[in-house]
């Protein structure tokens, strides 16, 4: 990726941080964001051309409040570097120069009206005294500044809200800019980034396409062959596709029927796969395989292994057929790893972790047998999700498939309550679920809902179905907003909207005689019911 124009995150924690990475590179430049504890090595090999200092929940009095290296602002003043502090790394910046740092006498979150004074650098595009809107939020804040310093804005209640030293290109806001709360945030980050840094805007997704590629095929000998699941999700599909322009027929994708798929999902995921990307793809029919290890099995989590068991028995098999027909091993495993998985941040006080991955391992499904020693292609890595979609949409892979709402590893087991393989549940579901979604798409709602789906509940109620009592399902219908699945909320669909679908459901689905809604946000629900 183009490296040379690079701006550097340090991430000290705040739940911002990632944002500033992709506000960043919405500007068309690089970003990428590392432990704000890394060493000074680690920082240095990157070669940034601006390193911001994130926001973070610490003060920076108490004892073990991460810092970057000792050595980093001398660093990043001898190599030409220029330091913008948000927040925290403002504080942090201040200190470590010899200012002082304190508990402010009032603390400030939430939106504030700032002050541009002084001449400035990073609001040099504004006019003295003129007022702005910001997002703060902190407890400490800086008192004394060190040498060379000067304020160039304060809040409405006189606290240091900007300051900046020129001459060693040292930079800090208190409040955050990268935060939509602060209308001006994106302006100041452009004027900073193009007028003061001169950074040039040169990062495209074009570019990203080129560089994975050439990368594959650097590190992917002529005679080597690679091995890829799809599971009919965005991330998989994308990154088999960018392999499969990099190294053609010597890829071999596997997707598995187990039984747990939605209504038609296998035909037409295969038809897009096959028509759409002509990637090279097995389809292997494993219904039976799974369905006859789940029965009986109520345990949400004994579901969880028992897939994950019988997925990597499958791909074992897939790349020992595959040994037999090459007549070699299969030497690497493409897998579509996405940044938030990988980055490693500075966890909130108080967790005694030192560094976390966010990797969100109970939604893994079992992960890959590690005796078959393949080496890993992670094309995807450094990208965000919507950055995906965009590689997705270069490599011709349809709009509607890149929107799909996200879907389960264990797919439909972990949205029928109870044992999978009771009576007709899977295909009570699938019905229900492609009603359900197929009024969400009739009525333009599809792309304003972040994940909807169905679920089977083991209970039966009585109803009254032409003249006869009947004792049939019930089914619940679960449509949220969220912005990542960390959190979310449920989606407010119109009574009209609701009672249509309702009444299709009960019509044409045999055995259901009453439709939920579930109405809890996430805390303290989840998405999924199992
Ligand atoms: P929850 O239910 O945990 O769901 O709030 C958050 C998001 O993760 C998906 N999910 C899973 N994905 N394996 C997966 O691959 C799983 O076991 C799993 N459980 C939940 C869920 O669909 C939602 O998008």
């Amino acid at each position: 990726m183009e490296k040379k124009e690079l701006v550097l995150i340090l991430d000290f924690g705040s739940q911002y941080t990632h944002l500033i990475t992709r506000r960043i590179r919405s500007l068309s430049v690089f970003s990428l964001c590392i432990s704000g504890t890394s060493s000074l090595e680690t920082i240095a090999s990157h070669n940034p051309r601006v390193v911001i200092l994130s926001g973070g929940p610490h003060s920076v009095h108490a004892p073990d409040s991460p810092a970057f290296p000792a050595d980093f602002l001398e660093w990043a003043q001898s190599n030409g570097v220029y330091v913008l502090g948000v927040c925290y790394g403002l504080q942090l910046m201040v200190q470590k120069l010899g200012g002082v740092v304190r508990v402010g006498e009032k603390q400030e979150y939430g939106r504030m009206d700032i002050l541009v004074e002084g001449s400035s650098g990073i609001f040099g595009n504004k006019k003295l005294g003129e007022r702005q809107v910001v997002w703060m939020s902190h407890g400490d804040e800086a008192a004394v500044l060190p040498d060379g310093f000067e304020v160039v804005a304060r809040s409405q209640q006189g606290a240091v809200a900007a300051v900046e030293n020129r001459e060693r290109r040292l930079f800090g806001l208190q409040y955050h800019p990268e935060v939509t709360h602060s209308p001006e945030g994106m302006e100041t980050l452009r004027y900073f980034l193009f007028d003061v840094c001169g950074v040039s805007a040169g990062w495209k997704m074009e570019n990203v396409l080129d560089e994975e590629i050439r990368i594959i095929n650097d590190k992917v000998g002529p005679e080597e062959h690679v091995i890829c699941a799809l599971s009919g999700g965005v991330d998989s599909t994308v990154a088999a596709t960018l392999v499969y322009k990099a190294i053609g027929d010597r890829l071999h994708c596997v997707f598995v029927d187990n039984g747990l798929l939605r209504y038609k999902e296998r035909e037409r995921v295969m038809e897009t796969f096959e028509k759409d990307l002509h990637l090279p793809v097995t389809c292997v029919d494993a219904t039976d395989q799974f369905l006859s290890k789940l029965k009986g099995v109520v345990d949400p989590e004994m579901k969880r292994k028992i897939i994950g068991r019988e997925f990597i028995c499958i791909f074992d098999a897939f790349a020992n057929e595959l040994e037999q027909k090459l007549g070699k091993k299969p030497a690497y495993l493409v897998q579509g790893t996405l940044y938030p998985d990988v980055i490693e941040s500075c966890p909130p006080p108080g967790t005694g972790r030192t560094h976390s991955h966010t990797i969100k391992s109970h939604h893994n499904v079992g992960g890959l047998p590690k005796d078959m020693k393949l080496k890993l292609i992670e094309p995807l890595k450094l990208l965000f999700k919507d950055e995906v979609r965009q590689l997705g949409k270069i490599l011709n892979v349809p709009e509607p498939f890149l929107k799909r709402h996200p879907f389960p590893g264990p797919g439909l087991a972990v949205r029928v309550l109870g044992d999978v393989t009771d009576g007709n549940a899977l295909d009570i579901l699938r019905l229900v679920d492609e009603i359900f979604i197929q009024s969400i798409k009739d009525a333009g709602l599809y792309d304003s809902i972040w994940q909807a789906f169905a679920v089977f509940l083991p209970v039966r109620s009585v109803g009254v179905q032409g003249d006869q009592r009947t004792h049939s399902h019930v089914v619940a219908l679960r449509a949220v907003t969220s912005q990542d699945g960390m959190t979310a909320d449920w989606y407010y669909f119109e009574h009209k909207f609701l009672d249509d679908v309702a009444r299709k459901i009960c019509n044409n689905v045999r055995g259901v005689n009453r439709v939920v809604q579930d109405i809890t946000s996430k805390p303290p629900s989840t998405i999924e019911w199992e």
